[in-house]
């Protein structure tokens, strides 16, 4: 179904269920929206711009865009009543014509010169692009410019990383929008409309005499599309629970595809009428020929009642421990190695904040080693810490990396602010570990790190928040433009530290939500290591000593080559991909406080 059908379903389904729709749209309005909508602010569009908006493209904003913080905690249906009862009836627009290239084929080579596919361009997890598919000199870093800048239209946040494969590009959106287009140009191919937001970075695999594209949504199905037409093959929920949200990309191996499973219940227990909690992380192992699932790890076991909380709801246990990024593939073990998030509610698990080695083949555990213990964490801890935290996930899978001595390392950051090294011929034993930040629950390493086979390049978060001076915005609490980020290079042989990059201060008369903090994962090529911040900058430096090499600068607004009115806000999430000659980045990022922005920007050397 595209967006237009979920749509008209969703309101003929409310239509016809519940006659008195406009009546309780009225107050859900009244309850949820007027209290901003109304205020006077020139920073909040007024109701009546809500009211000349396609009901659609609301329903969008709450479910998949600007306001999906808000509407965290409505129900679909009162999504629903609330925008008919405020929007028009028109139809979404969809790409305008000047946004298509006019020759629309997509041909996919049988052995691609350069590519880079998924997460990570190779399976170990490294981030690393070798020179013949980075195909860009540390000089000609120095010389990028900006080549093309793609507008999302209608969206907030632009956190999908591009798939490249020999300058053919498949990338998806906070609007769920997945777009087959041009690297060189930009130019649009077809589109494709997934139920909800697509943020898992997107992988390529041939499938008879075509190919198919590979990737989750943010409301737990996960597709294949061909990517030669844009045309369905199939699409599985992974997981019933309504929480779920499929974040990480898959891994794609001999006919296989591993899907990563998490969720944002954790976020729903700040409401004490939430009778949290019931997901449970796992990997999902589908046959990509058909969907057909072959095997489902959980992370827990089934949770069961465990009592009432405060108010009189009952709570679950276990729960959590969701899979939040890519698995590494170990060929020579038949392993999947994955990074674990923590435990919502008792009892803890030895499963959370761990890294695990799952059997490629059957889906189990073959070993898992914990690296914080007793990690239970859910959204009431903000007014009952009691018992709580310290929310020390891994974001991350580990790297699957060789020390110059030859011996084999897992290298992983965490939230806890720790890189640490890992024996995967001893069952996960801590080789190394070496602090890189203050850690925290919006803190350390995040999204992930990147190693050329010398050094481990890590940034950090460790994001401040501070009170907001200024009358015109509606935040209490804004992110503190003068704490947060750095990057450091780390020897991988003993972890020591070979040098560190300290995050530049938002300067003055940046938007509130700049912060110089740097979750967003880390990429790097021969000489050059590519970093993110959500003050907006790209940065390259120098992978032998730091120097800053390059930066661009992507909070602002950009003439797009698809028409759309486009800026760039916040960086998080995915990093930078490169390939070809050419980079990539997509810039805004409304979630934890963050610069909104809907664009995706390339650049070549001149
Ligand atoms: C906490 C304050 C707040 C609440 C509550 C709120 N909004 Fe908003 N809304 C905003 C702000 C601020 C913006 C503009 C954000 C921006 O442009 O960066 C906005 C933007 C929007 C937009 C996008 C308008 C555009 O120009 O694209 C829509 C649609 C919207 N809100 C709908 C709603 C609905 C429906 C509700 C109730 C379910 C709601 N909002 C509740 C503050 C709020």
């Amino acid at each position: 179904m595209n967006a237009v059908a979920t749509v008209t379903f969703l309101l003929a389904t409310v239509w016809t269920s519940i006659p008195a729709a406009a009546q309780t749209g009225a107050e859900i309005y009244q309850q949820r929206c007027a209290a901003c909508h109304e205020e006077g602010s020139d920073r909040i569009p007024p109701r009546a711009a809500l009211e000349e908006m396609p009901s659609a493209r609301i329903l969008r904003a709450l479910n998949a865009g600007i306001m999906m913080a808000v509407a965290l905690t409505m129900d679909p249906e009162d999504r629903v009543a609330v925008s008919s009862y405020l929007g028009t009836s028109d139809p979404v627009a969809g790409p305008s014509a000047q946004a298509f290239c006019a020759d629309r084929t997509v041909t996919l080579p049988a052995t691609p010169q350069a590519s880079w596919v998924g997460w990570s361009p190779t399976r170990d997890g490294s981030r690393f692009q070798p020179a013949d598919q980075a195909d860009l000199s540390v000089d000609q870093v120095r010389r990028l410019t900006l080549k093309w800048a793609f507008g999302f239209e209608g969206d907030s946040s632009a956190f999908a990383p591009p798939t490249v494969v020999d300058g053919q590009m498949f990338v998806g959106s906070a609007g769920g929008v997945v777009h087959a287009m041009r690297a060189d140009s930009g130019c649009l191919q077809w589109t494709f409309q997934a139920d909800g937001p697509v943020r898992s970075s997107i992988v390529v695999v041939p499938a008879g005499q075509q190919h198919a594209l590979l990737f989750g949504d943010m409301t737990g199905r996960f597709y294949a599309v061909t990517a030669e037409t844009g045309v369905l093959r199939w699409s599985v929920q992974v997981d019933a629970h309504d929480s779920t949200r499929l974040t990480a990309g898959p891994l794609a191996h001999d006919g296989i595809v591993y899907v990563p499973v998490s969720s944002w219940e954790e976020t729903r227990a700040a409401d004490l009428d939430y009778p949290c909690c019931t997901f449970r992380g796992s990997v999902v192992a589908l046959r990509i020929s058909d969907g057909e699932q072959l095997w489902q790890t959980w992370m827990t076991d089934a949770p069961q009642a465990r009592g009432r909380n405060a108010r009189g709801t009952m709570r679950h246990g276990p729960s959590g421990v969701g899979v939040w990024s890519t698995p590494t593939l170990d060929e020579a073990r038949n392993l999947l190695y994955i990074g674990t998030g923590d435990n919502y509610t008792e009892p803890a698990t030895d499963t959370s904040d761990a890294v695990i080695a799952l059997d490629r083949t059957t889906g189990r555990i073959v070993w898992s080693r914990q690296l914080t213990e007793n990690d239970i964490y859910n959204g009431s801890c903000a007014t009952n810490p009691e018992g709580c935290g310290p929310d020390f996930d891994f974001g991350q899978a580990p790297i699957l990396s060789r020390a110059p001595d030859g011996r084999e390392l897992l290298l992983i950051g965490q939230k806890s602010g720790i890189v640490w090294a890992l024996d995967p011929t001893k069952e996960g034993e801590v080789v190394w570990e070496t602090r890189v930040g203050v850690g925290g629950i919006n803190g350390g390493v995040q999204w992930g790190m990147a190693t050329e086979g010398q050094r481990v390049f890590a940034t950090v978060s460790d994001v401040g928040r501070s009170r907001n001076t200024d009358p015109g915005d509606p935040r209490r609490v804004v992110l503190d433009p003068n704490v947060g980020g750095g990057l450091t290079a780390l020897r991988i042989a003993d972890g020591g530290r070979e040098w560190y990059f300290p995050a530049a201060h938002c300067a003055a008369g940046r938007p509130l939500g700049c912060s110089p903090s740097q979750p967003g994962a880390v990429t790097t090529i021969p000489g050059v290591v590519f970093t993110t911040s959500v003050d907006g900058y790209l940065r390259a430096h120098s992978t032998t000593d730091g120097t800053l090499l390059w930066s661009f600068d992507t909070m602002r607004d950009f003439e797009t080559v698809n028409g759309v009115a486009a800026h760039g806000g916040s960086i998080d999430g995915p990093g930078a991909v490169v390939v070809g000659g050419m980079v990539f980045i997509s810039s805004g990022y409304l979630r934890n406080g963050g610069v909104t922005g809907n664009v995706l920007l390339a650049f070549s050397a001149e």
